[in-house]
């Protein structure tokens, strides 16, 4: 697990401020793109550009949780050569008034057996995981009101992990076309 909330029982409530999402999705995959450098980390946050209210620093912490476990799915790939290059789709927006963050990579894919179990505490497949990563990013959600789902990639090949937030109300504020 990446850092600070090494308790989960520690994570702090969710402190609302007016952000911008594109923003701080974008900002939040920097480290990890310079960081991964034998993986493409692709972001499309175009659909992103509006404000609403939201915890910078917890979804910070989730959009990282689950670049971690896709760039991680991607090391557990059986056998590396002959294989696609591993690629991370970040992407954020809004469908229905909801706010969204994706995040689909062509990793291993999520295991077949108790999948919708893997969001609980200390649920892990990996030697060195602690399995706390997505139960935060579950809580995390839940503190926005939203909700978290995993997924097939579309393509067949890895996951998808998606965070809802609480849908907006009318009218929502975008902060440019
Ligand atoms: N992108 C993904 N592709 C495939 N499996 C995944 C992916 N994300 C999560 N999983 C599965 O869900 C399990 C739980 O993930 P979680 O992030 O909670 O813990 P972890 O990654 O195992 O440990 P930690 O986050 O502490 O390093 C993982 O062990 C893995 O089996
Ligand atoms: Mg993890």
């Amino acid at each position: 697990m990446v850092d600070e909330f090494s308790s989960f029982a520690r994570m702090p409530k969710a402190a609302p401020e007016s952000m911008n999402l594109a923003e701080v999705v974008k900002d939040a995959t920097v480290l990890q793109r310079v960081s991964t450098r034998d993986i493409d980390i692709d972001v499309d946050v175009s659909k992103a550009d509006f404000v609403f209210l939201f915890d910078r620093r917890l979804v910070t912490q989730a959009v990282t949780n689950l670049v971690k476990n896709a760039a991680e799915a991607i090391d557990g790939r059986a056998h590396k050569d002959g294989l696609e290059r591993g690629h991370v789709l970040v992407e954020a927006g809004i469908e229905h008034h909801v706010p969204f963050i994706r995040v689909t990579d062509n990793g291993v894919g999520l295991p077949k057996e108790n999948r919708n179990r893997l969001s609980e505490p200390y649920m892990t497949t990996r030697e060195k995981g602690t399995g706390l990563g997505l139960a935060i990013v579950k809580r995390i959600m839940e503190e926005h009101g939203g909700r978290l789902r995993l997924q097939d990639a579309p393509s067949g090949i890895g996951a998808r992990v998606t965070l809802e937030f609480s849908r907006l109300p009318e009218p929502l504020l975008v902060a440019s076309a």
